[in-house]
């Protein structure tokens, strides 16, 4: 059969009718950062990460701007070979000291940054990884050759199942009790010598479900059974911890790695993982993604340092995102919506059912916003859900206008009663103990272990 073949099916037709057309939606010719023209239609958008509300801030805007004029528009070519700017070594080091690591390396977008982990993951490791996690980092463990455990997604009991198996296997005892070879070598596929590391791979914040990994519990095990430990913190960097460092700082710790798109909070488009410098040092001199693909543009890591900058500076921002982010929840739960174990920005409300999505998506459409349809494969069948999501710049207003409208439509499609519920449990929001602070290096959080290093 022609290798093209398998294409013919997908005809606009057929993307209408399967509800498709809602995905790869074109915004007209402007974009405030809130509300969009959408085929003449003005709707809020509420399906962008742009968590702090930077994309529009003229000082991101111009810093973009900035670098263009004086750098142009492309470093045309590997960093590698073709070399980068000083302001992409600025980044790096302004990232690395506000996630309290020695060093980071930025990359044109947050897939590859995860994609960087591959030349770690060699023959007799083992990754363990959360069911939920970013489809970068599954791609990052089929780049590698290390044999991949999945754990259900946020239960501890189950990886620590799959940690022991792995520590069984390594010690030449099957997990039912059946001697090994007796060699104790490695079975697992790998070198054969027992030696294999073991990486538990993390999101901080589930980019779909919205709540927060369970980080001390994987570190508690990860230290139990040797292995290391990698955050993707694309959801959280910006949005928890007491200056905003993320999942991390959230909990006093400090993982092994942390990666992260600079597509959200930061306002830009690119991709940063962090870690001790020796590890960073080899991962840009191995990491085939990276070594043999253009810089990240000098407008967009400009515009991710002046994010960078703001986004420590003014930690109200912060507290914006998060005090909408709880009005949503707790409006749409006191319309009677469910927002299943979310206590973040990103609100997934609970649809159930494919076809009732994408009409709900398109009602809501119609009525003004402009909301992200999750189905299978992303989601379970059953689970489908609409991700919303408010940023620091939305208004009092906005918000209002978006429960309105899910109102509406929920109660048109049948997903909530015709009548608010008598009572609801409201999400209280992920944020720190203390006051929201502005980020200087150095700081402490006064918290575990996690420090930045200066
Ligand atoms: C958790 C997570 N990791 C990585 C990425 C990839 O980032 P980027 O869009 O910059 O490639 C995303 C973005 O969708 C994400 O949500």
């Amino acid at each position: 059969m022609d290798i093209l073949e398998k294409c013919r099916p997908w005809t606009a037709e057929h993307l209408r009718v399967t509800g498709r057309d809602c995905y790869f939606r074109a915004i007209g010719d402007t974009f405030d950062g809130t509300e969009a023209d959408f085929e003449g239609r003005r709707v809020i958008v509420a399906a962008s990460h742009d968590y702090l509300g930077l994309s529009a801030e003229p000082r991101v805007r111009e810093a973009a701007v900035a670098a263009v004029r004086r750098f142009g528009t492309s470093m045309g070519g590997s960093r590698a070979v073709s070399g980068s700017l000083e302001l992409h070594e600025e980044l790096e080091h302004g990232l690395a000291a506000f996630l309290g690591h020695e060093a980071a390396a930025v990359l044109p977008s947050g897939y590859q940054a995860n994609l960087m982990l591959a030349p770690l993951l060699g023959d007799g490791d083992m990754v363990f990884s959360d069911f939920s996690n970013h489809v970068s980092l599954e791609e990052a463990v089929r780049l590698g050759r290390a044999k991949e455990r999945k754990f259900l997604h946020g239960d501890l009991d189950h990886l620590e199942e799959l940690l022991r198996t792995a520590d069984g296997i390594r010690n030449g005892k099957e997990a039912d009790g059946n001697e090994g070879d007796g060699t104790g070598k490695d079975r697992t596929g790998g070198d054969g010598n027992g030696t294999g590391g073991k990486l538990i791979l993390t999101d901080g914040v589930f980019s779909v479900d919205g709540d927060v990994c369970d980080l001390p519990g994987l570190m508690e095990l990860a230290g139990a059974h040797g292995a290391r430990v990698v955050v993707d913190s694309s959801h959280d960097l910006g949005v928890l911890g007491p200056t905003g460092a993320g999942a991390g700082e959230h909990f006093g710790l400090r993982p092994d790695l942390v990666t992260s798109a600079l597509s959200k909070s930061l306002a830009s488009v690119g991709g940063v993982i962090a870690g001790p410098a020796d590890v960073i040092r080899y991962l840009r001199f191995h990491a085939r993604t990276a070594l043999f693909t253009a810089a990240a543009s000098p407008a967009n890591v400009a515009a991710a340092l002046a994010a960078l900058r703001i986004l420590r500076a003014e930690p109200e921002r912060r507290s914006r995102v998060l005090d909408l982010a709880e009005r949503l929840h707790n409006g749409l739960r006191a319309l009677g919506f469910d927002t299943g174990a979310s206590v973040t920005p990103v609100v997934p409300v609970l649809v159930a059912g494919r076809e009732r999505c994408m009409r709900m998506w398109r009602e809501l459409f119609d009525a003004g916003v402009f909301a992200a349809p999750m189905v299978h494969p992303v989601v379970r069948a059953g689970r489908e859900v609409l991700r919303v999501t408010l940023t620091a710049a939305h208004t009092d207003g906005q918000l209002e206008r978006v429960l309105a409208a899910f109102a509406h439509v929920g109660r048109v499609e049948g997903v909530i009663p015709g009548s608010a519920p008598a009572t609801h449990t409201p999400v209280r929001i992920a944020r720190p103990r203390g006051p929201l602070t502005v980020a200087h290096d150095g700081r402490s959080t006064g918290a575990g272990t996690w420090r930045a290093t200066p």
